[in-house]
This record gives C-alpha cells, sequence and structure tokens, in this order.
C-alpha cells in the first residue's frame, strides 16, 4: 500500500515537474547577454558571437548551403527543417523573444531559459537546474551533447574531436 502511494506520489512530481519545465520559453541571446559580457567574467557573449555557432543559420543562406539544398531537392536551406534543426531551429512553441537568426545560441545547449535567468536563481546552480538549465554531468555528457548535431547526418559532416573543438568554443568563468 505504501509502496503504491510513492509510487503515485512519485509519477505525480515528475507530471508536475514535466509540465513547468515544458512552458519554459527561449528568451534569445540579448538577454543571456546582460549579465554575460564582462570580460571579468568571461564574457561568455563575445566568445559565442565569435564562434561558429553563431553564424549557423547565415550559413544556411549562402551558396554552399543552396548547391547542398538544390542536390536534396530541397527549396530554400533557410527555411527548411531539415538544415534547421542543427543550424538554429528550437520547438517553435517554446519561442518567445528568440530569434533563429542567431543560429546555434545559448539557450541551444543550456535549456530554455525564462524561469532560470534572473540574477537570484541563476546564483543558485541547483534552483537554476531546477528552473531548466540544462546539466552537464561531466565531459562525456558534453561531448554526447555536442553529438547530437556533429554528427553523420550533417551533409558537411567533419570528424568530431572532442578536445579541439570544445577549446574553440569553451567559454569558462576565469577563477578568482
Ligand atoms: C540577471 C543576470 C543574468 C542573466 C539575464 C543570465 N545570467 Fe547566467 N548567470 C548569472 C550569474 C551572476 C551567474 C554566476 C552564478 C555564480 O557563479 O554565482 C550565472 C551563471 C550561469 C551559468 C553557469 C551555471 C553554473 O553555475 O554552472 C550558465 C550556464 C548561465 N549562467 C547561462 C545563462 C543563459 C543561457 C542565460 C540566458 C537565457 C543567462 N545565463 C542569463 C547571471 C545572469
Ligand atoms: C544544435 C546543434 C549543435 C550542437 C548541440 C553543437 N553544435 Fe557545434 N556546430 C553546429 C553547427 C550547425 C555548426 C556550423 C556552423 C557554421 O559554420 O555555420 C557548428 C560548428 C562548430 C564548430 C566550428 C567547426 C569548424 O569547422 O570550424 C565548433 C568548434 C563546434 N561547433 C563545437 C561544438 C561543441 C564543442 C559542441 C558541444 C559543446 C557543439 N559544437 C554543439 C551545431 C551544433
Ligand atoms: C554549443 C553549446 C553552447 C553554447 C552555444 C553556449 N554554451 Fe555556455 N556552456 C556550454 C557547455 C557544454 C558548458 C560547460 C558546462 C559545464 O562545464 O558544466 C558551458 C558553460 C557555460 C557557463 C559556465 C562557465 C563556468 O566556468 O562555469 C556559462 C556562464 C555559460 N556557458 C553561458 C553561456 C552563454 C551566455 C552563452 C551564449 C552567449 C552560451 N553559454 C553559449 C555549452 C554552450
Ligand atoms: C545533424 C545536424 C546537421 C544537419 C541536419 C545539417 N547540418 Fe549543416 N552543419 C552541421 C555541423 C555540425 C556543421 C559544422 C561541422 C561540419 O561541417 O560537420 C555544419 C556545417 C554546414 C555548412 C558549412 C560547411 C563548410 O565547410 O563551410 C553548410 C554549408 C551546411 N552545414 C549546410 C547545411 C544544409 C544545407 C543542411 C540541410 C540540407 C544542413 N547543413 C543540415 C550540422 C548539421
Amino acid at each position: 500500500m505504501l509502496t503504491r502511494l510513492l509510487t503515485l506520489l512519485l509519477i505525480l512530481v515528475l507530471v508536475v515537474g514535466f509540465s513547468a519545465q515544458a512552458q519554459n520559453k527561449y528568451v534569445g541571446v540579448k538577454t543571456c547577454s546582460m549579465c554575460h559580457k564582462a570580460d571579468k567574467t568571461g564574457n561568455q557573449f563575445g566568445v559565442w558571437s565569435k564562434s561558429a555557432h553563431a553564424q549557423a543559420y547565415k550559413t544556411l543562406t549562402g551558396e554552399k548551403a543552396a548547391a547542398i539544398a538544390k542536390a536534396k531537392n530541397i527549396k530554400n536551406a533557410a527555411e527548411a527543417p531539415e538544415c534547421l534543426e542543427c543550424h538554429g531551429a528550437v520547438d517553435a512553441k517554446l519561442i518567445g523573444t528568440y530569434d533563429v537568426k542567431d543560429g546555434v545560441q545559448c539557450e541551444t545547449c543550456h535549456g530554455p531559459g525564462s524561469a532560470y535567468k534572473t540574477m537570484a536563481t541563476m546564483k543558485d546552480k541547483p534552483k537554476a537546474i531546477a528552473a531548466g538549465l540544462h546539466e552537464f554531468k561531466d565531459a562525456a555528457a558534453i561531448e554526447k551533447f555536442c553529438k547530437t548535431c556533429h554528427n553523420e547526418k550533417s551533409p558537411t559532416n567533419k570528424a568530431f574531436k572532442f578536445d579541439e573543438y570544445w577549446a574553440k568554443i569553451k567559454h569558462t568563468v576565469p577563477k578568482p
């Protein structure tokens, strides 16, 4: 009886948890950048802006993308879900002030930020995670996540060398 009750309770907690999570919206790079562009805390916005990820949408509007699209009978790469899925698009229902033209952005990796973006929540990591901040347990988990896009489904796939690639985009907060 008790186990049954506990199981029910667990299911309830999960359902409530998931529905709260599902309502989190993407707020866009501009919002994250407000607090993440100072040099002394690592200027994550600056690092990202210079990375290929910030160009991922723009790439779909170029000649190389047009040639790939043509060969696949796709009319416009920049509007095609089969290209956008890795070059910037997220679930349309969850878009708040997010702009697909910003490509692979903060929240593509960190999770939709509407509920964790406040200072009080950001400063409390467990609270931020509970509010939808994506948790990366270790380097292996990060690599696995990268490979959800860096894989052979990419028409221009290159071997993904984690250490090399991570070094190019990492945006660590400097130790005081
Ligand atoms: C109101 C200011 C503010 C905004 C807006 C903000 N952050 Fe933060 N964020 C912080 C602060 C401050 C910390 C550092 C927490 C600490 O270490 O005390 C932080 C920490 C983080 C961390 C590291 C968490 C950890 O402890 O490992 C990530 C990841 C992050 N923010 C991502 C984002 C993303 C993505 C957005 C946009 C959706 C965003 N932040 C918006 C202030 C902000
Ligand atoms: C949502 C999909 C997605 C995820 C997740 C993702 N990437 Fe990318 N990445 C891309 C796309 C798309 C490009 C190509 C951008 C362009 O050039 O237009 C790219 C390009 C890059 C490049 C530049 C490669 C080059 O040839 O110069 C590096 C470095 C990189 N990613 C590292 C990473 C790392 C490290 C992770 C995991 C922490 C990661 N990426 C996660 C989609 C993704
Ligand atoms: C391609 C995926 C990707 C993108 C895009 C990205 N991040 Fe991150 N970010 C990561 C990963 C992975 C980590 C490392 C997490 C860890 O070590 O726990 C990280 C770490 C961080 C940290 C914590 C650094 C530390 O030293 O604790 C902050 C803050 C952060 N990101 C903010 C941002 C902001 C702001 C943006 C957008 C301007 C952004 N990130 C874009 C994947 C990404
Ligand atoms: C499974 C994820 C994924 C899908 C789907 C995807 N891409 Fe990409 N794309 C990437 C990644 C990751 C990179 C950067 C590394 C690489 O070349 O694999 C990239 C890079 C590119 C580049 C730059 C290549 C260069 O060397 O300059 C072009 C152009 C491109 N993609 C076009 C497209 C088009 C067009 C589509 C749709 C038909 C598409 N991509 C679908 C992940 C993807």
